[in-house]
């Protein structure tokens, strides 16, 4: 029997204090030291091919190509639009932006994040796939790009850290052309009344992945239509990325076995490193009680 969400927090408090890490409060500052101190971490139990995101499995069995469903489905949209411009906000460390621009070469591929620990991977892809250009920034500024001047803008698993997604729907809709997409493929509260647990371990995820807290996805997709855009297509995928979550559950589970080893040694190791553990821990949980949701969203202008 897999431990239900009670018993997780309570492994949890017994390497943890709680209070502590729920009360966090995450900057772009602190985004940007848990990834440059998640770079070889992310390689090692995610991705080692830079993709640092779930992947989306639909036949039950997770495989590395699961990874890729994101990108390809993006695809879509930039065969669809004949696209000659692209942005990816949180361009991470560019596995996406490069292989769909490996897959376009007549398309451009721009780039933003926040993060060094992240561009340099994305820079180094960028001196072998010409068409992608990665650079540093704040998706909540997008005053570097000109009005109406892209086909498609994506973001994948990123959205969730913007405390001001207003601002960021209206500075990509002015740098969308007029019949363009914005694909959003993230992570959101789900609308049910949580219990105190399930607040609890909301929190607890949120602050290991270094974000403030998931919106609800109804209050996304309103602000979404206030900042004029159309819905063109949506789709809650949640079940499919349970597989790479459990996955990545099964890694962190080492360290809640064993709490006599696990307290000394989270001492001494960083909080951005040790707090994304709970992360790992407790998101299969979240989604199959409905307290988390993943979904894919299409919005057109
Ligand atoms: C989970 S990673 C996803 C990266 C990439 N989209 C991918 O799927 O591989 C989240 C990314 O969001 C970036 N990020 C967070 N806040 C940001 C902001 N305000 N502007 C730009 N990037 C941001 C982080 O630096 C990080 O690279």
């Amino acid at each position: 029997m897999k431990p239900t969400l009670a018993e997780k927090i309570d492994k949890i408090s017994n390497i943890f204090e709680i209070p502590k890490i729920a009360s966090i409060k995450v900057t772009d500052g602190y985004i940007q030291r848990y990834y440059k101190i998640n770079q070889i971490p992310y390689s090692l139990f995610h991705s080692k091919e830079d993709l640092a995101h779930l992947g989306i499995t639909r036949n039950g069995v997770f495989t590395k190509d699961d990874l890729t469903a994101q990108a390809l489905f993006v695809n879509k949209y930039v065969k669809r639009t004949k696209a000659s411009r692209v942005l990816e906000l949180a361009t991470g460390r560019g596995a996406d932006a490069s292989l769909l621009a490996r897959k376009n070469p007549n398309t451009k591929f721009y780039g933003v994040d926040l993060s060094e620990g992240q561009l340099y991977y994305a820079y180094k892809k960028a001196t072998k796939v010409k068409n992608y250009f990665p650079s540093q920034g704040t998706y909540q500024d997008l005053s570097t790009f000109e009005n109406n001047s892209f086909d498609v803008c994506f973001v994948v698993e990123a959205l969730c850290y913007s405390t001001d997604k207003k601002t960021v729907l209206s500075e990509v809709y002015r740098v969308l052309k007029k019949g363009g997409y914005f694909i959003v493929v993230d992570s959101y509260r789900s609308d049910k009344q949580l219990s105190n647990t399930e607040l609890t371990a909301s929190k607890l995820t949120e602050k290991g992945m270094a974000l403030d807290s998931f919106e609800k996805y109804s209050s996304f997709i309103k602000k979404a239509m206030e900042a004029r855009f159309k819905m063109e297509l949506e789709e809650d995928v949640s079940k499919y990325v349970v597989p790479n979550m459990e996955r990545l559950e099964k890694v962190a589970s080492h360290l809640f076995k064993h709490p006599h080893m696990a307290k000394p040694l989270v001492k001494v190791l960083p909080n951005e490193f040790v707090y994304n553990a709970i992360s790992g821990y407790l998101m299969p949980n979240l989604i199959k009680d409905g307290v988390a949701k993943y979904y894919i969203t299409v919005l057109k202008t």
